[in-house]
């Protein structure tokens, strides 16, 4: 929410913002004290040192946001104060001055992070020039990561990122029945992220502190999956040698995935439900009933009341678990969920690979908005990871994506005319005709924009892509080559 200025009130009744604070460095009486007075005329908190031991005392003490060394002084060098400095602070904007203009010395300093350095006798107003503007975009870059860090907590539950209704209404739901004991039933297409909402239900209950057990009944083959579940006594089956327990004994206290239980045969069914109802089991070729404390989470990516009209899924144990059902819409049905989970993923793969790729261009951005995201959120997630890995510019390029992410192949949603329409320029955003308007410049840029789009649409055929923007191949070859367009 931007207030309006009231330009009547003057600077000065404006709540104190926080002064950056700055430390000057120097033995050189006069040089420290023509800073200070110079830099705390331009507004900022200004201390001074006389010495590289005071400047390492005050760097103890005090949070500075930016150093101004000089370089060589009889007792620390500058260089060794600049490296006290990042050691207590990772960010500060730290300048050198020095009278004589060793590169090496400088090279070193550089190195150690330093954003610029000074040659004495030096210009004062281009030193108050640096000094404010390296400030500025060190505040910018600041107020930028604050921004990021409460958009994300503002869009994000353990870990589960999403800010379409959908999402928002999923969390609220998981907070809400998380402290309860009821029996949660996920259903999704895969990829929507069953697993991660059933960890968060459990990572958010009373029962945290147990463990968190999951078994995919559809991974299991059917012969193992009742000993897997219940435990089993020794010699209960050939290949039995000793007793085990059964996930259900090591849940205790804790809760139980069952993932894809739409997969569970009928005996194991009917197992099942004996457990939901009353909480009691016997491990396989015991004789002792047990009771159980756990809690059930099941998923699946199968619609359970189709097969409980084909006979393949018990209607009662279907009523059973659907207590509180939770309903994930793939990705396609919530797009706005995609620049901000696609942006979370660069983030977690740029740091695992140590690579320095930061954003995605526009044209990847419009790419990913259109496509069909069978494989969901896991797809999404594969596809960045891809992008990080090849991508040689620190913004991923549409190019980068996965080919068949984008225009054609599992697109669906804009038509041909509708997306053309979307790229289309604003009339309304277009600058006050007269003052620097140029029309040529203008027209170029949309004759660069629709043969490109064109070109992506049709997978680089020329023919198609001429035919598609209603030109002749001929000029559509000119406009190519003229804008430089492969
Ligand atoms: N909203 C989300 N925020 C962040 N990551 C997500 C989100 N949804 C899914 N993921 C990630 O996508 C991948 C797939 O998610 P998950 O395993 O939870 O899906 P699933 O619905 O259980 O799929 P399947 O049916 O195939 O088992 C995981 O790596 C998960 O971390
Ligand atoms: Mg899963």
């Amino acid at each position: 929410m931007t207030q309006p200025v009231d330009t009547r009130v003057p600077a000065t009744d404006a709540p104190a913002a926080i002064r950056p604070r700055i430390l000057v460095v120097d033995d050189e009486p006069s040089m420290r004290d023509m800073l200070r007075i110079v830099l705390r005329r331009d507004g900022y908190d200004v201390d001074v040192a006389s010495n590289g031991k005071e400047a390492l005392d005050l760097l103890n003490r005090v949070a500075f946001d930016l150093l101004l060394s000089d370089i060589r002084m009889a007792d620390v060098s500058g260089v060794d104060v600049l490296r006290a400095a990042k050691d207590a602070n990772r960010d500060i904007v730290a300048f050198m001055m020095t009278a004589y203009a060793s590169t090496s010395t400088a090279v070193e300093a550089m190195r150690l992070g330093a954003v610029d350095y000074f040659t004495k006798p030096f210009n004062m107003d281009e030193l108050r020039l640096k000094v404010a503007q390296h400030l500025e975009s060190h505040r910018l870059k600041q107020e930028n990561v604050r921004l990021k860090r409460e958009l994300r907590s503002k869009y994000q539950f353990s870990n589960i990122i999403g800010r379409s209704d959908a999402m928002l209404a999923v969390f609220t739901l998981v907070e809400t029945i998380a402290k309860t004991n009821s029996t949660v039933l996920i259903t999704g297409e895969s990829g929507t992220g069953k697993d991660m909402v059933a960890r968060a239900v459990h990572y958010n209950s009373l029962r945290r502190d147990y463990p968190f057990v999951a078994l995919n009944c559809g991974a299991v083959p059917e012969t193992l999956l009742e000993s897997e579940l219940f435990g089993h006594m020794r010699g209960a089956f050939t290949g039995a040698e000793t007793n085990k327990k059964g996930l259900i004994e090591i849940a205790e206290r804790g809760t139980v995935f069952l993932d894809e239980i739409g997969e569970m045969n009928a005996a194991m069914q009917v197992k099942l439900l004996r457990i939901l109802q009353d909480r009691r089991f016997r491990r396989l070729g015991g004789t002792d009933e047990v009771q159980a404390d756990i809690r059930i989470i099941a998923a699946t990516n199968q619609d359970l009341p189709k097969l409980v009209a084909e006979g393949r899924f018990r209607e009662d144990l279907f009523y059973r678990i659907n207590v509180i059902p939770i309903q994930l819409p793939p990705l396609r049905d919530r797009r706005e969920d995609i620049p901000l989970l696609a942006e979370h993923f660069l983030e977690k793969f740029a740091s695992q690979m140590g690579k320095n790729v930061h954003s995605i261009s526009n044209d990847a951005q419009e790419r990913l908005a259109v496509y069909a995201w069978p494989g969901n959120v896991r797809e999404l997630e594969n596809v960045m990871e891809r992008a990080v890995a090849i991508e040689q510019t620190p913004v991923v390029l549409p190019e980068t994506l996965a080919p068949h992410v984008g225009p054609g192949a599992g697109q669906e949603g804009p038509s041909a005319t509708t997306e053309f329409e979307a790229a289309a320029p604003d009339l309304r955003s277009l600058p006050d005709l007269g003052e620097g308007f140029d029309l040529e410049a203008k027209g170029d840029e949309m004759y660069r924009h629709y043969i490109s789009l064109a070109l992506e649409r049709t997978g680089g055929v020329q023919t198609k892509a001429a035919e598609l923007l209603g030109m002749s191949f001929r000029s559509f070859r000119y406009y190519a080559k003229k804008f430089n367009i492969r």
